[in-house]
């Protein structure tokens, strides 16, 4: 359950085992044992973050923390905590251990939300379980990787990429998105320098603003041709107002995006943002794309 998933998203990431054990600090031994479902609790956090994931649940209430957020539901099931501990056939005081300070076996973690009903997801880190919450039913959400009738569209105009430098994978047959050149999280394209034309779909973590600056800075500093960002349209943000608005040219998306293999329409309304084009690109971008409402860098001449 939990154990497939963390193989799963290593796998998305490109990482080995021993790559993950190295960004994760734990041993290779210790993946390993993950993997197949045994060892720590807080081992398998860190592994989760070292991706850049945390773990939800989609009936899993808000909370501070995992094990307070376990107790919550436990509550809402109408179990004490004797009665959930005789079901997980461990003692009392372990299930305390868990539900106080999110310590254990993964095997009792993973017990734990099978017998209350959490609905395991892996989120990228950073996000609020409500944000995405109803998003997929698999464990490992795979929905936000950019639909490809969208970048069909985007080929129409551009070709394929130069670069995406945030990509799961280096290996061209396995990228979600074609270019010529990828960076994975492994080489860390937010640190690298960029070049061409750049199709990002960044992470949706805390790190997103840092990727939208990046795209513009990018572009300003002439090292990149074009960036076009597929983003959240959180027109209330900081990275919004800072980097996108009256700086790149916005077409918002009509309707939700379906992500990837997902089944049900993203929670949040999407637009591409598009730095260092010209009028040319703007007026293909209009009859490639799908029903949008364009907004230009400069409203006055518009
Ligand atoms: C929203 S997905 C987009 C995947 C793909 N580019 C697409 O458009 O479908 C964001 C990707 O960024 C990758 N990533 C996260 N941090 C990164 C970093 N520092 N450098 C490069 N890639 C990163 C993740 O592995 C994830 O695959």
């Amino acid at each position: 359950m939990l154990s497939p998933s963390l193989a799963a998203a290593r796998q998305e990431s490109g990482l080995t085992q021993a790559g993950l054990a190295a960004r994760a600090t734990l041993s290779v031994p210790t993946v390993r044992h993950l993997e197949a479902g045994r060892g720590q609790i807080r081992s398998f956090l860190k592994a989760l973050a070292a991706l850049e994931l945390e773990l939800g649940g989609r009936n899993l209430p808000p909370g501070a923390y995992l094990g307070a957020r376990l107790a919550d539901l436990r509550h809402r099931r109408g179990l004490s905590q004797r009665q959930l501990a005789a079901l997980l056939g461990i003692t009392q005081p372990t299930l305390v251990a868990l539900e106080r300070r999110s310590q254990g076996r993964l095997s009792t973690l993973e017990k734990a939300f099978s017998v209350l009903g959490a609905g395991p997801v892996l989120l990228p880190a950073g996000t609020s379980l409500p944000f995405y919450a109803g998003v997929a039913n698999a464990s490992v959400v795979h929905t936000w990787q950019t639909p490809k009738d969208l970048l069909e569209r985007l080929y129409l105009v551009f070709g394929p990429f130069d670069l995406d430098p945030c990509s799961p994978t280096r290996d061209r047959a396995a990228a979600p998105v074609r270019a010529r050149m990828y960076f994975t999280q492994e080489d860390d394209g937010l640190c690298l320098p960029w070049h061409g034309v750049v199709f990002l779909n960044p992470p949706y973590g805390r790190e997103l603003p840092r990727w939208v600056a990046k795209a513009r800075e990018e572009v300003v500093a002439g090292r990149a041709r074009t960036a076009i960002a597929l983003v959240p349209a959180r027109t209330d943000t900081g990275w919004w107002h800072n980097d996108i608005a009256r700086q790149a040219d916005i077409f918002f998306l009509r309707g939700r995006l379906r992500f990837g293999e997902g089944v049900q329409s993203a929670p949040f309304p999407s637009a591409l943002a598009v730095w260092g084009d010209d009028a040319l690109i703007v007026q293909s971008l209009k009859e490639s794309l799908p029903p949008c409402w364009h907004q230009g860098t400069d409203f006055a001449a518009r």
